[in-house]
Protein backbone atom coordinates (compact mmCIF):
# COMPACT_ATOMS: atom_id res chain seq x y z
CA UNK A 1 0.00 0.00 0.00
CA UNK A 2 1.75 3.53 -1.01
CA UNK A 3 2.04 5.83 2.19
CA UNK A 4 -0.60 8.21 1.40
CA UNK A 5 -2.85 5.59 1.55
CA UNK A 6 -1.84 4.16 4.27
CA UNK A 7 -2.13 7.53 6.07
CA UNK A 8 -5.61 8.10 5.21
CA UNK A 9 -6.41 4.41 6.28
CA UNK A 10 -5.36 4.97 9.50
CA UNK A 11 -6.94 8.22 9.83
CA UNK A 12 -10.00 7.18 8.65
CA UNK A 13 -9.88 4.47 11.54
CA UNK A 14 -8.23 6.56 14.15
CA UNK A 15 -10.98 8.67 13.77
CA UNK A 16 -14.21 6.86 13.67
CA UNK A 17 -12.35 5.05 17.36
CA UNK A 18 -11.34 8.07 18.92
CA UNK A 19 -14.77 9.69 18.46
CA UNK A 20 -16.53 6.29 19.83
CA UNK A 21 -13.60 4.93 22.14
CA UNK A 22 -14.03 8.23 23.85
CA UNK A 23 -17.39 6.77 24.40
CA UNK A 24 -16.40 3.50 25.77
CA UNK A 25 -14.02 4.71 28.14
CA UNK A 26 -16.96 7.39 29.53
CA UNK A 27 -19.26 5.14 32.00
CA UNK A 28 -17.01 6.42 35.10
CA UNK A 29 -17.12 10.11 33.53
CA UNK A 30 -21.23 10.73 32.21
CA UNK A 31 -24.51 9.31 32.99
CA UNK A 32 -26.21 7.14 30.78
CA UNK A 33 -28.56 9.69 29.39
CA UNK A 34 -25.58 11.64 28.03
CA UNK A 35 -23.63 8.69 26.84
CA UNK A 36 -26.69 7.94 24.51
CA UNK A 37 -26.56 11.80 23.21
CA UNK A 38 -22.86 11.75 22.42
CA UNK A 39 -23.39 8.14 20.79
CA UNK A 40 -26.00 9.83 18.42
CA UNK A 41 -24.09 13.22 17.53
CA UNK A 42 -20.62 10.63 17.21
CA UNK A 43 -21.44 7.34 15.73
CA UNK A 44 -19.64 7.05 12.45
CA UNK A 45 -19.70 3.56 10.57
CA UNK A 46 -16.30 2.40 9.14
CA UNK A 47 -17.01 0.31 5.80
CA UNK A 48 -15.90 -3.52 6.21
CA UNK A 49 -14.12 -3.09 3.37
CA UNK A 50 -11.21 -0.38 4.91
CA UNK A 51 -9.01 -3.01 6.52
CA UNK A 52 -7.79 -3.29 9.62
CA UNK A 53 -3.79 -4.40 10.36
CA UNK A 54 -2.76 -6.70 13.07
CA UNK A 55 -0.03 -8.17 14.55
CA UNK A 56 0.45 -11.37 16.91
CA UNK A 57 2.19 -11.06 20.49
CA UNK A 58 2.84 -15.19 21.15
CA UNK A 59 2.36 -16.86 17.87
CA UNK A 60 2.37 -20.43 19.79
CA UNK A 61 -0.86 -22.85 19.64
CA UNK A 62 -3.78 -19.90 20.57
CA UNK A 63 -2.06 -17.04 19.11
CA UNK A 64 -2.12 -18.92 15.79
CA UNK A 65 -5.82 -20.09 16.30
CA UNK A 66 -6.64 -16.49 17.24
CA UNK A 67 -5.16 -14.98 14.11
CA UNK A 68 -6.21 -17.69 11.62
CA UNK A 69 -9.78 -16.87 13.31
CA UNK A 70 -9.31 -13.10 13.03
CA UNK A 71 -7.92 -12.91 9.35
CA UNK A 72 -10.73 -15.13 8.70
CA UNK A 73 -12.99 -12.30 9.44
CA UNK A 74 -13.57 -9.96 6.30
CA UNK A 75 -10.66 -6.83 6.04
CA UNK A 76 -8.45 -7.98 7.75
CA UNK A 77 -4.38 -8.29 7.44
CA UNK A 78 -1.76 -9.50 9.40
CA UNK A 79 1.68 -7.30 9.32
CA UNK A 80 3.64 -8.63 12.17
CA UNK A 81 4.29 -10.79 14.77
CA UNK A 82 6.27 -11.66 18.42
CA UNK A 83 7.46 -14.96 20.06
CA UNK A 84 10.11 -15.57 22.15
CA UNK A 85 10.82 -18.85 20.03
CA UNK A 86 12.56 -18.68 16.88
CA UNK A 87 10.70 -21.77 15.82
CA UNK A 88 7.63 -20.26 15.97
CA UNK A 89 8.56 -16.58 14.69
CA UNK A 90 9.81 -18.40 11.57
CA UNK A 91 6.31 -20.08 11.53
CA UNK A 92 4.63 -16.91 10.80
CA UNK A 93 6.47 -16.13 8.00
CA UNK A 94 6.08 -19.56 6.71
CA UNK A 95 2.13 -18.62 7.37
CA UNK A 96 1.42 -15.03 6.50
CA UNK A 97 4.21 -14.32 4.19
CA UNK A 98 7.80 -13.53 3.74
CA UNK A 99 7.22 -9.84 4.49
CA UNK A 100 5.47 -9.40 7.70
CA UNK A 101 7.91 -7.90 10.36
CA UNK A 102 8.82 -10.21 13.20
CA UNK A 103 10.86 -9.74 16.41
CA UNK A 104 11.26 -10.88 20.19
CA UNK A 105 10.28 -7.63 21.52
CA UNK A 106 6.69 -6.48 21.60
CA UNK A 107 7.19 -3.02 22.18
CA UNK A 108 8.70 -2.79 18.40
CA UNK A 109 4.90 -4.06 17.26
CA UNK A 110 3.62 -1.26 19.77
CA UNK A 111 5.95 1.27 18.15
CA UNK A 112 4.81 0.23 14.57
CA UNK A 113 2.22 2.84 12.65
CA UNK A 114 0.58 0.25 10.71
CA UNK A 115 -0.45 -1.96 13.57
CA UNK A 116 -3.94 -1.04 14.35
CA UNK A 117 -4.84 -3.67 17.02
CA UNK A 118 -3.25 -6.79 18.53
CA UNK A 119 -3.46 -10.24 19.29
CA UNK A 120 -2.12 -11.32 22.73
CA UNK A 121 -1.37 -14.93 22.98
CA UNK A 122 1.40 -15.45 25.18
CA UNK A 123 1.27 -17.23 28.60
CA UNK A 124 -0.89 -15.44 31.32
CA UNK A 125 2.37 -14.17 33.37
CA UNK A 126 2.59 -11.52 30.25
CA UNK A 127 -0.99 -10.23 29.54
CA UNK A 128 -1.32 -7.45 32.13
CA UNK A 129 1.80 -5.82 31.09
CA UNK A 130 1.12 -6.44 26.92
CA UNK A 131 -2.17 -5.37 27.14
CA UNK A 132 -1.70 -2.26 29.51
CA UNK A 133 1.11 -1.53 26.96
CA UNK A 134 -1.03 -1.90 23.62
CA UNK A 135 -3.76 0.38 24.95
CA UNK A 136 -1.58 2.93 26.21
CA UNK A 137 0.21 2.96 22.44
CA UNK A 138 -2.94 3.54 20.94
CA UNK A 139 -3.59 -0.07 19.95
CA UNK A 140 -6.89 -2.02 20.15
CA UNK A 141 -6.02 -5.41 22.28
CA UNK A 142 -7.40 -8.91 21.95
CA UNK A 143 -5.86 -10.84 25.37
CA UNK A 144 -6.37 -14.44 25.81
CA UNK A 145 -8.17 -15.71 28.82
CA UNK A 146 -7.47 -15.25 31.79
CA UNK A 147 -7.20 -11.30 31.45
CA UNK A 148 -4.74 -11.27 34.48
CA UNK A 149 -2.30 -13.59 36.37
CA UNK A 150 -2.80 -12.46 39.63
CA UNK A 151 -5.77 -10.54 40.94
CA UNK A 152 -4.08 -7.47 41.87
CA UNK A 153 -3.25 -6.79 38.40
CA UNK A 154 -6.79 -6.28 36.98
CA UNK A 155 -7.02 -2.91 37.75
CA UNK A 156 -4.78 -1.47 36.57
CA UNK A 157 -5.92 -3.02 32.85
CA UNK A 158 -9.62 -1.91 33.50
CA UNK A 159 -7.83 1.86 34.19
CA UNK A 160 -5.54 1.70 30.81
CA UNK A 161 -9.18 0.59 28.87
CA UNK A 162 -10.98 3.38 30.19
CA UNK A 163 -8.56 6.00 29.70
CA UNK A 164 -7.74 5.06 26.56
CA UNK A 165 -10.75 4.32 25.03
CA UNK A 166 -9.34 1.73 23.13
CA UNK A 167 -11.27 -1.50 21.90
CA UNK A 168 -10.08 -4.62 24.67
CA UNK A 169 -11.99 -7.74 24.58
CA UNK A 170 -11.19 -10.90 26.36
CA UNK A 171 -10.79 -14.28 24.55
CA UNK A 172 -13.35 -16.71 26.29
CA UNK A 173 -15.03 -16.39 22.60
CA UNK A 174 -18.12 -19.24 24.37
CA UNK A 175 -19.87 -16.41 25.73
CA UNK A 176 -20.25 -14.68 22.01
CA UNK A 177 -21.63 -18.24 20.62
CA UNK A 178 -25.53 -18.80 19.29
CA UNK A 179 -25.51 -21.17 22.05
CA UNK A 180 -24.87 -18.69 24.89
CA UNK A 181 -27.29 -16.32 23.47
CA UNK A 182 -29.89 -18.40 23.03
CA UNK A 183 -29.21 -19.71 26.76
CA UNK A 184 -29.03 -16.17 28.04
CA UNK A 185 -32.57 -15.47 25.84
CA UNK A 186 -34.70 -18.32 27.75
CA UNK A 187 -32.76 -17.69 30.76
CA UNK A 188 -33.97 -13.86 30.51
CA UNK A 189 -37.95 -15.03 29.43
CA UNK A 190 -37.74 -17.59 32.76
CA UNK A 191 -37.52 -20.76 31.30
CA UNK A 192 -36.08 -22.49 34.45
CA UNK A 193 -37.75 -20.31 37.06
CA UNK A 194 -35.79 -18.99 39.83
CA UNK A 195 -32.01 -19.86 39.59
CA UNK A 196 -31.03 -22.03 42.40
CA UNK A 197 -28.00 -23.61 41.42
CA UNK A 198 -25.39 -24.06 38.77
CA UNK A 199 -22.54 -26.43 38.40
CA UNK A 200 -20.13 -26.75 35.73
CA UNK A 201 -17.60 -29.79 34.83
CA UNK A 202 -14.57 -29.77 32.82
CA UNK A 203 -13.24 -33.60 31.74
CA UNK A 204 -9.90 -34.76 30.21
CA UNK A 205 -7.76 -37.54 29.98
CA UNK A 206 -4.55 -37.38 27.43
CA UNK A 207 -1.16 -36.41 28.35
CA UNK A 208 -1.47 -32.96 26.08
CA UNK A 209 -5.22 -32.64 27.13
CA UNK A 210 -3.15 -32.23 30.70
CA UNK A 211 -0.32 -30.14 29.79
CA UNK A 212 2.29 -32.32 28.65
CA UNK A 213 3.12 -30.71 25.41
CA UNK A 214 6.15 -31.42 23.07
CA UNK A 215 9.36 -30.00 23.61
CA UNK A 216 10.75 -28.66 20.51
CA UNK A 217 14.31 -30.74 19.69
CA UNK A 218 15.67 -27.53 19.03
CA UNK A 219 14.99 -25.84 22.23
CA UNK A 220 17.61 -24.23 23.95
CA UNK A 221 18.56 -21.14 25.29
CA UNK A 222 20.03 -20.09 21.54
CA UNK A 223 16.38 -20.46 20.11
CA UNK A 224 14.37 -19.40 23.02
CA UNK A 225 14.77 -15.82 24.65
CA UNK A 226 14.68 -17.32 28.41
CA UNK A 227 15.52 -13.63 29.26
CA UNK A 228 12.91 -11.86 28.37
CA UNK A 229 10.52 -15.03 29.40
CA UNK A 230 11.66 -14.62 33.07
CA UNK A 231 11.99 -10.63 33.05
CA UNK A 232 9.13 -10.16 34.78
CA UNK A 233 8.86 -13.23 37.25
CA UNK A 234 11.46 -15.23 39.70
CA UNK A 235 15.02 -15.93 37.51
CA UNK A 236 15.69 -19.23 37.71
CA UNK A 237 18.15 -21.65 34.97
CA UNK A 238 17.02 -22.38 31.08
CA UNK A 239 14.32 -24.92 32.02
CA UNK A 240 12.01 -25.88 28.41
CA UNK A 241 9.65 -27.54 30.80
CA UNK A 242 8.96 -24.32 32.24
CA UNK A 243 8.65 -22.79 28.92
CA UNK A 244 6.43 -25.08 26.58
CA UNK A 245 4.80 -26.42 29.04
CA UNK A 246 4.58 -23.26 31.43
CA UNK A 247 0.96 -24.05 32.54
CA UNK A 248 2.07 -26.61 34.94
CA UNK A 249 4.26 -23.99 36.94
CA UNK A 250 2.61 -20.84 39.06
CA UNK A 251 4.98 -17.90 37.69
CA UNK A 252 3.68 -18.52 34.59
CA UNK A 253 0.17 -20.18 34.58
CA UNK A 254 -2.92 -20.16 36.58
CA UNK A 255 -4.04 -23.53 36.76
CA UNK A 256 -7.17 -25.26 35.96
CA UNK A 257 -9.32 -22.74 37.44
CA UNK A 258 -7.32 -19.71 35.19
CA UNK A 259 -7.17 -21.94 32.58
CA UNK A 260 -10.82 -23.52 32.49
CA UNK A 261 -13.08 -22.43 34.80
CA UNK A 262 -12.09 -18.68 33.70
CA UNK A 263 -14.60 -20.17 30.33
CA UNK A 264 -17.50 -21.03 32.33
CA UNK A 265 -17.67 -18.43 34.45
CA UNK A 266 -17.74 -16.05 31.32
CA UNK A 267 -20.25 -17.82 30.04
CA UNK A 268 -22.34 -17.94 33.05
CA UNK A 269 -22.27 -14.38 34.21
CA UNK A 270 -23.17 -13.47 30.22
CA UNK A 271 -26.21 -15.81 30.68
CA UNK A 272 -27.14 -14.18 33.54
CA UNK A 273 -26.00 -10.90 33.75
CA UNK A 274 -23.98 -11.74 36.65
CA UNK A 275 -20.95 -9.50 37.73
CA UNK A 276 -19.81 -13.08 40.04
CA UNK A 277 -19.48 -14.70 43.65
CA UNK A 278 -18.67 -12.96 47.14
CA UNK A 279 -17.32 -15.85 48.59
CA UNK A 280 -14.82 -18.50 46.87
CA UNK A 281 -14.03 -21.84 47.90
CA UNK A 282 -11.21 -24.44 46.88
CA UNK A 283 -10.12 -27.96 47.11
CA UNK A 284 -8.58 -30.69 45.38
CA UNK A 285 -5.06 -32.40 44.17
CA UNK A 286 -2.18 -33.30 42.39
CA UNK A 287 -3.84 -37.16 41.83
CA UNK A 288 -2.27 -38.75 38.99
CA UNK A 289 -0.15 -36.33 36.31
CA UNK A 290 2.67 -36.06 38.96
CA UNK A 291 5.59 -34.42 36.48
CA UNK A 292 7.28 -32.24 38.69
CA UNK A 293 4.20 -29.74 38.05
CA UNK A 294 3.15 -27.25 40.89
CA UNK A 295 -0.53 -27.42 40.50
CA UNK A 296 -3.46 -29.56 41.16
CA UNK A 297 -5.28 -31.81 37.91
CA UNK A 298 -8.41 -32.17 40.10
CA UNK A 299 -9.88 -29.37 40.90
CA UNK A 300 -13.49 -28.35 43.10
CA UNK A 301 -14.17 -25.15 43.48
CA UNK A 302 -17.40 -23.39 45.61
CA UNK A 303 -19.46 -20.24 45.17
CA UNK A 304 -21.85 -18.24 46.71
CA UNK A 305 -23.24 -15.65 44.20
CA UNK A 306 -25.41 -12.84 46.29
CA UNK A 307 -28.43 -11.93 45.09
CA UNK A 308 -28.56 -8.93 42.33
CA UNK A 309 -30.57 -6.91 39.67
CA UNK A 310 -30.36 -10.22 37.27
CA UNK A 311 -30.85 -13.25 39.48
CA UNK A 312 -31.62 -13.90 43.14
CA UNK A 313 -28.82 -15.61 45.07
CA UNK A 314 -27.21 -19.24 44.60
CA UNK A 315 -24.80 -21.31 44.29
CA UNK A 316 -21.92 -22.27 42.06
CA UNK A 317 -19.96 -25.54 41.56
CA UNK A 318 -17.24 -26.08 39.55
CA UNK A 319 -14.64 -29.31 38.88
CA UNK A 320 -11.80 -30.04 36.33
CA UNK A 321 -10.51 -33.41 36.24
CA UNK A 322 -7.41 -33.85 34.12
CA UNK A 323 -7.67 -37.63 35.42
CA UNK A 324 -11.18 -38.56 34.21
CA UNK A 325 -11.89 -42.38 32.77
CA UNK A 326 -15.13 -41.10 31.53
CA UNK A 327 -14.13 -38.22 29.81
CA UNK A 328 -15.96 -36.21 27.09
CA UNK A 329 -18.56 -35.10 30.32
CA UNK A 330 -17.73 -30.88 30.25
CA UNK A 331 -20.84 -28.77 30.34
CA UNK A 332 -22.17 -26.04 31.90
CA UNK A 333 -25.94 -26.51 33.67
CA UNK A 334 -28.24 -23.90 35.38
CA UNK A 335 -30.75 -25.35 37.55
CA UNK A 336 -33.76 -23.78 38.63
CA UNK A 337 -37.24 -24.02 40.21
CA UNK A 338 -38.76 -25.44 37.22
CA UNK A 339 -35.92 -26.60 34.59
CA UNK A 340 -32.98 -26.92 33.71
CA UNK A 341 -29.95 -25.93 30.88
CA UNK A 342 -27.37 -27.56 29.77
CA UNK A 343 -25.69 -24.80 27.98
CA UNK A 344 -22.93 -24.96 25.39
CA UNK A 345 -21.09 -22.62 22.47
CA UNK A 346 -23.71 -24.66 19.82
CA UNK A 347 -26.29 -25.97 21.84
CA UNK A 348 -28.71 -25.81 24.41
CA UNK A 349 -30.83 -28.50 26.12
CA UNK A 350 -33.52 -27.32 28.16
CA UNK A 351 -34.89 -29.77 30.44
CA UNK A 352 -38.90 -29.64 32.65
CA UNK A 353 -38.01 -30.58 35.94
CA UNK A 354 -41.09 -32.77 36.00
CA UNK A 355 -42.78 -30.76 39.01
CA UNK A 356 -46.23 -32.42 38.74
CA UNK A 357 -47.39 -30.45 41.69
CA UNK A 358 -47.65 -26.64 42.09
CA UNK A 359 -44.67 -25.87 44.31
CA UNK A 360 -47.09 -22.89 45.47
CA UNK A 361 -49.05 -24.19 48.40
CA UNK A 362 -51.72 -21.33 47.50
CA UNK A 363 -52.11 -23.13 43.76
CA UNK A 364 -52.15 -26.21 45.05
CA UNK A 365 -55.15 -25.49 47.50
CA UNK A 366 -57.20 -23.87 44.35
CA UNK A 367 -56.31 -26.85 42.13
CA UNK A 368 -58.62 -28.98 44.75
CA UNK A 369 -61.58 -27.46 44.15
CA UNK A 370 -61.23 -27.79 40.70
CA UNK A 371 -59.97 -31.73 40.99
CA UNK A 372 -63.48 -32.31 43.02
CA UNK A 373 -65.66 -31.10 39.61
CA UNK A 374 -62.84 -32.74 37.04
CA UNK A 375 -62.03 -35.94 39.05
CA UNK A 376 -58.66 -37.27 38.01
CA UNK A 377 -58.67 -35.41 35.04
CA UNK A 378 -55.08 -35.51 33.41
CA UNK A 379 -53.50 -33.00 32.02
CA UNK A 380 -51.32 -31.90 29.03
CA UNK A 381 -47.33 -31.85 30.27
CA UNK A 382 -44.21 -30.02 28.20
CA UNK A 383 -41.59 -31.45 26.65
CA UNK A 384 -39.42 -33.18 29.18
CA UNK A 385 -36.40 -31.80 27.51
CA UNK A 386 -36.16 -29.22 24.14
CA UNK A 387 -32.52 -29.05 22.35
CA UNK A 388 -32.00 -26.34 20.23
CA UNK A 389 -28.46 -26.88 18.06
CA UNK A 390 -27.10 -24.15 15.82
CA UNK A 391 -27.61 -24.12 11.74
CA UNK A 392 -25.18 -25.92 9.65
CA UNK A 393 -22.40 -23.84 8.24
CA UNK A 394 -22.57 -21.74 12.17
CA UNK A 395 -18.67 -20.31 11.50
CA UNK A 396 -18.25 -20.70 15.25
CA UNK A 397 -17.64 -18.61 18.44
CA UNK A 398 -14.22 -17.76 17.64
CA UNK A 399 -15.48 -15.68 14.56
CA UNK A 400 -18.46 -14.31 16.21
CA UNK A 401 -16.05 -12.98 19.15
CA UNK A 402 -13.48 -11.75 16.68
CA UNK A 403 -16.28 -10.21 14.45
CA UNK A 404 -17.22 -8.31 17.68
CA UNK A 405 -13.62 -7.53 18.49
CA UNK A 406 -13.20 -5.83 15.02
CA UNK A 407 -16.75 -4.30 15.52
CA UNK A 408 -14.83 -2.51 18.45
CA UNK A 409 -11.86 -1.19 16.55
CA UNK A 410 -13.39 0.26 13.39
CA UNK A 411 -16.28 1.69 14.87
CA UNK A 412 -15.97 2.00 18.16
CA UNK A 413 -19.02 -0.61 19.34
CA UNK A 414 -19.21 -1.91 22.72
CA UNK A 415 -17.68 -5.26 22.99
CA UNK A 416 -18.74 -8.41 24.56
CA UNK A 417 -15.71 -9.13 27.16
CA UNK A 418 -14.23 -5.79 28.04
CA UNK A 419 -11.89 -5.42 30.57
CA UNK A 420 -14.61 -5.20 33.25
CA UNK A 421 -15.99 -8.16 32.08
CA UNK A 422 -12.51 -10.17 31.69
CA UNK A 423 -11.64 -8.90 35.47
CA UNK A 424 -15.02 -10.07 37.26
CA UNK A 425 -14.52 -13.45 35.32
CA UNK A 426 -10.62 -13.84 35.89
CA UNK A 427 -11.21 -13.12 39.66
CA UNK A 428 -13.05 -15.80 40.80
CA UNK A 429 -10.88 -17.91 39.10
CA UNK A 430 -7.85 -16.44 40.75
CA UNK A 431 -9.36 -16.41 43.91
CA UNK A 432 -9.70 -20.38 43.92
CA UNK A 433 -6.18 -20.79 43.86
CA UNK A 434 -5.53 -18.61 46.53
CA UNK A 435 -8.20 -20.54 48.60
CA UNK A 436 -6.69 -24.43 47.30
CA UNK A 437 -3.19 -23.26 48.00
CA UNK A 438 -3.47 -20.97 51.43
CA UNK A 439 -6.35 -23.15 52.53
CA UNK A 440 -8.89 -20.27 53.17
CA UNK A 441 -12.56 -18.75 52.49
CA UNK A 442 -11.66 -15.91 50.03
CA UNK A 443 -14.08 -13.10 50.05
CA UNK A 444 -14.80 -11.02 46.97
CA UNK A 445 -16.72 -7.90 46.31
CA UNK A 446 -17.80 -8.07 42.84
CA UNK A 447 -19.20 -4.79 42.03
CA UNK A 448 -15.88 -3.08 43.21
CA UNK A 449 -13.93 -5.68 41.70
CA UNK A 450 -11.75 -5.96 45.32
CA UNK A 451 -10.51 -9.26 47.39
CA UNK A 452 -12.31 -8.29 51.07
N1 LIG B 1 -9.58 -19.07 24.46
C1 LIG B 1 -9.21 -20.33 24.47
O1 LIG B 1 -10.01 -21.24 24.26
C2 LIG B 1 -7.77 -20.65 24.74
C3 LIG B 1 -7.26 -21.91 24.38
C4 LIG B 1 -5.89 -22.15 24.60
C5 LIG B 1 -5.10 -21.17 25.19
N2 LIG B 1 -5.64 -19.97 25.55
C6 LIG B 1 -4.81 -18.94 26.18
O2 LIG B 1 -3.85 -18.49 25.22
C7 LIG B 1 -2.62 -18.16 25.85
C8 LIG B 1 -1.50 -18.93 25.19
O3 LIG B 1 -1.71 -20.32 25.37
P1 LIG B 1 -1.11 -21.37 24.33
O4 LIG B 1 -1.71 -22.67 24.61
O5 LIG B 1 -1.21 -20.83 22.95
O6 LIG B 1 0.44 -21.39 24.79
P2 LIG B 1 1.71 -21.67 23.85
O7 LIG B 1 2.82 -22.05 24.76
O8 LIG B 1 1.34 -22.60 22.75
O9 LIG B 1 2.01 -20.25 23.20
C9 LIG B 1 2.52 -19.18 23.93
C10 LIG B 1 3.51 -18.44 23.03
O10 LIG B 1 3.87 -17.22 23.65
C11 LIG B 1 5.25 -16.99 23.42
N3 LIG B 1 5.71 -16.03 24.43
C12 LIG B 1 5.96 -16.23 25.74
N4 LIG B 1 6.26 -15.07 26.35
C13 LIG B 1 6.23 -14.12 25.38
C14 LIG B 1 6.48 -12.73 25.38
N5 LIG B 1 6.82 -12.07 26.49
N6 LIG B 1 6.38 -12.06 24.20
C15 LIG B 1 6.06 -12.72 23.07
N7 LIG B 1 5.80 -14.04 23.02
C16 LIG B 1 5.88 -14.73 24.16
C17 LIG B 1 5.87 -18.36 23.48
O11 LIG B 1 7.08 -18.41 22.80
C18 LIG B 1 4.79 -19.22 22.82
O12 LIG B 1 5.03 -19.38 21.43
C19 LIG B 1 -2.81 -18.48 27.32
O13 LIG B 1 -3.12 -17.32 28.05
C20 LIG B 1 -3.98 -19.44 27.35
O14 LIG B 1 -4.72 -19.38 28.54
C21 LIG B 1 -6.95 -19.71 25.31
Amino acid sequence: MDKTKENSRRKFIRKAVTSSAAIAGLPYILTAKDQAIHLKREHKKTSWNDHIQIAVIGAGGMGVADSTTALSVQGVKMVAACDLYTGRLNATKDMWGKDIFTTRDYREILERSDVDAVIIGTPDHWHRQISVDALRKGKGAYCEKPMVHQIEEGTAVVKAQQETGKTFQVGSQGLSSVGNEKAKELYEAGAIGQLIYAEGFWARNSPTGAWQYPIPTDASPKTVDWDRYTSNTTKRDWDPLRFFRWRNYRDYGTGVSGDLFVHLFSSLHFVIGSNGPNKVMATGGLRYWKDGREVPDVLLGMFDYPEAKNHPAFNLSLRVNFVDGTSGTTYLRLVGSEGAMDVTWEDVYLRNNLVSEPLDAFLQNKGKDSHQLLGTRKKMLPPKEVHYTVQKGYKGAHFDHFTNFFGGVRNGDSVVEDAVFGYRAAAPALLCNDSYFDEKIMRWDPINMKVL
